[in-house]
């Protein structure tokens, strides 16, 4: 089959595991006979540089047109002036919202030989496997007013969570469907106990529970997810949130899988179903590490994750998705590590290095 994705490197590491994620494509491509056509694009400071926008209007247009967007990373202390007017942030933020993608998927999963590598008992952390549905156009990052100003008093500013209730069912309905296919238990995450937008949240998600019987919802607190996230990780299958908590939910997660280099994300612009094609946008959940740009060092494996995703939900290939999952595991298994996985007795590799060991499995 033939496709048509967007890449945008952006900045830091960005660049680096990027092009590993393409060597694995590549890979793929050749593999199974499919086609897919790349056109790179400008994002984040890069864009900046270039254009003086975070989000060019070339690259609006070109990830409007295409199956997929493969993200690596925006943002640098070179673009961090709390004043300046225009951020690298703005870039990602901008494609979110224009291309309306709701639905952030984070899979958190820790891998058998990563046990050792967290900062948590092996025992807690063994057998951890869930996926958050982070909501991502909404809350606090878009509502109005939005602003700072000048009062007799000093300064003031504000932001606004705000939710609809379209908005709080279509991403919670990404939830149930995702947990049918799994384990059939679904953590609603709100503040309901303060909250208004919260309380609405818990409403809607009981209401849209009646079309899914067979799933299990339980609503749960944010600062009780928190502490359960670390207390009791194994508890979860399937959790949602507005768009802040969980932001700030699936840092604390990544820890559980070892390194925040171990953890793709997938932003989808629809509800995925067996055999459904959705548009998505696919990006490594960490940043763009600014001290580790151009050493070679950074894990691409988040962002070869996030292309498994892509092949996944935008390219309906599942068979073509494991199989860069296993070659991901048998690498691991084969006991090669970037620096960020290290532990005694195990080969550290650069970011290159553990592209084109992946790719070379994928190949077979
Ligand atoms: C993330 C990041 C972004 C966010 C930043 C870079 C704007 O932290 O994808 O989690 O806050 O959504
Ligand atoms: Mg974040």
């Amino acid at each position: 089959m033939q496709f048509k994705i967007v890449v945008l490197p952006g900045d830091g590491v960005g660049p680096e595991i990027v092009e590993a994620t393409v060597g694995v494509l590549r890979a793929v491509e050749e593999k199974f006979g499919h086609s897919f056509d790349l056109r790179y694009g400008l994002i984040g400071g890069a864009a900046i540089d270039e254009t003086g926008i975070a989000l060019p209007p070339d690259t609006l247009k070109m990830s409007q047109s295409c199956d997929a967007v493969l993200l690596g990373a925006v943002g640098g202390p070179k673009w961090d002036d709390p004043q300046a007017k225009v951020r690298p942030e703005d870039g990602i933020l901008g494609l979110r919202k224009k291309l309306g993608l709701f639905a952030n998927l984070r899979p958190v999963k820790t891998l058998p030989m990563l046990t050792g590598s967290t900062n948590l008992k092996p025992e807690v952390v063994e057998g951890v496997d869930f996926i958050f549905v982070r909501e991502l156009t909404g809350g606090l990052y878009f509502g109005r007013p939005k602003k700072r100003w000048q009062t007799a008093k000093g300064r003031r500013a504000v932001d606004t969570m705000t939710y609809s209730e379209q908005e709080i069912a279509r991403v919670v309905r990404v939830g149930f469907e995702l947990a049918r296919g799994r384990r059939k238990k679904l953590v609603s995450v709100d503040k309901a106990n303060v909250l208004e937008s919260s309380r609405l949240w818990r409403q809607v998600a009981i209401e849209v529970s009646r079309d899914y019987p067979d799933v299990e919802l339980e609503h749960m607190l944010v600062d009780a997810c928190a502490m359960r996230l670390i207390q009791s990780p194994t508890h979860f299958d399937v959790l949602v949130s507005e768009n802040t908590f969980g932001d700030i939910l699936t840092d604390e997660a990544s820890m559980l899988a070892g390194s925040m280099g171990m953890l793709p994300s997938a932003s989808l612009a629809g509800v995925p179903r067996e055999g459904s094609r959705i548009f998505g946008l696919y990006e490594p959940i960490h940043g763009s590490a600014p001290r580790r740009a151009g050493l070679n060092m950074a894990n691409p494996i988040a962002t070869i994750l996030s292309m498994a995703m892509m092949l996944r939900y935008s390219c309906g290939l599942a068979k073509e998705a494991q199989t860069v999952e296993a070659a991901v595991t048998e690498v691991l298994e084969e006991g090669h590590r970037t620096y960020d996985i290290i532990e005694g007795g195990k080969r550290q590799v650069g970011t290159k290095e553990m592209g084109e060991l992946i790719a070379g499995k994928v190949r077979g």
